[in-house]
């Protein structure tokens, strides 16, 4: 098989509680289940009850202790709480990957005020809150990991996704504040920035977008990825996995791209 779409080399993670949002599908399902197979306890966070539920199943299936809550995490009163009844269950965590986003197509000056409002909620405001309710212990432990999931639309902007790829280089810059603001503390704070990325609820949805509007479809853009594949959930949780290590020690407030070279910025 050309893709590689293997869950890699082990990065030491046995023992580690990682809590992982917007986990019910796609990359943050693939991340959750990474960190299964590294022997992490694992806590999912989605909107969804049922799909988090699933996950954490899936997770248990691998043999590891799981916990599973639902939570909208733009609602901002609503995610310590959250976080803290995984807590309950795993004991403080080690990792926290803040996944959870959406997407929503328009140009900047006819964009619907709802739409924008919310992919800030989710995307931007939605890491923020997390990061609120688990970063602080992390630095009381004087240990934490902290995973962002941008985009990179979060480094260059394309007509139609204004409000997207602004939530994201939001996401980008609140990595990079937060992470020198911890400097020090035992926790590094960083971001990926995943590129063309197939086989998730997003990607259906914007194909759909993309095709209604006559744009190119993920398959004819494929021609302009350098590595000539898209990318797959497991390209994204390999890398993520790799920030939640002590291998990536000497990183923090980085926005690293798992784009198959569609963006080299
Ligand atoms: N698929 C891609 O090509 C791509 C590219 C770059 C970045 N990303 C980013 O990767 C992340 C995961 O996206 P995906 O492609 O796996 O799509 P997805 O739709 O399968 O996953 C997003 C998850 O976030 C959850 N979510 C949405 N709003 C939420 C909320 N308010 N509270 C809690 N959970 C919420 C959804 O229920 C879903 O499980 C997103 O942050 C997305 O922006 C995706």
């Amino acid at each position: 098989m050309s893709d590689n779409r293997s869950s890699g080399a082990s990065y030491g993670l046995a023992g580690r509680v990682a809590f992982v949002t917007g986990a019910g599908s796609g990359i943050g399902r693939a991340i959750a289940l990474r960190f299964a197979r590294e022997g992490c306890r694992v806590g999912v966070l989605s909107r969804d009850p049922g799909r988090a539920a699933a996950t954490a199943a899936a997770v248990e299936a691998e043999g590891v202790v799981a916990a599973h809550v639902a939570c909208d995490v733009a609602e901002r009163a609503a995610v310590a709480p959250a976080f803290a009844q995984l807590e309950a269950v795993l004991g403080p965590p080690h990792i926290l990957v803040n996944n959870a986003g959406i997407i929503r197509f328009g140009k900047l000056l006819e964009i619907d005020e709802g739409d924008w409002d919310r992919v800030f909620r989710v995307n931007t405001d939605g890491a923020l809150w997390s990061c609120r309710a688990v970063v602080p212990g992390m630095v009381a432990r004087g240990y934490g990991r902290v995973v962002n999931m941008a985009s990179w639309m979060g480094k260059q902007a394309a007509p139609l996704y204004g409000a997207y790829a602004a939530s994201k280089f939001a996401v980008v810059g609140l990595t990079q504040a937060l992470a020198a603001e911890v400097a020090g503390t035992g926790v590094t704070v960083n971001a990926v920035c995943p590129g063309l990325i197939v086989e998730t609820e997003m990607r259906r949805q914007s194909e759909a977008v993309m095709a209604r509007r006559g744009l190119p479809s993920a398959a004819e853009r494929v021609a302009t990825i350098p590595l000539k594949r898209p990318g797959y959930p497991d390209d994204v949780a390999n890398v993520t996995a790799f920030l939640a290590s002590d291998q990536s020690d000497y990183m923090t407030g980085e926005a690293v791209n798992v784009t198959g070279g569609l963006w080299m910025g």
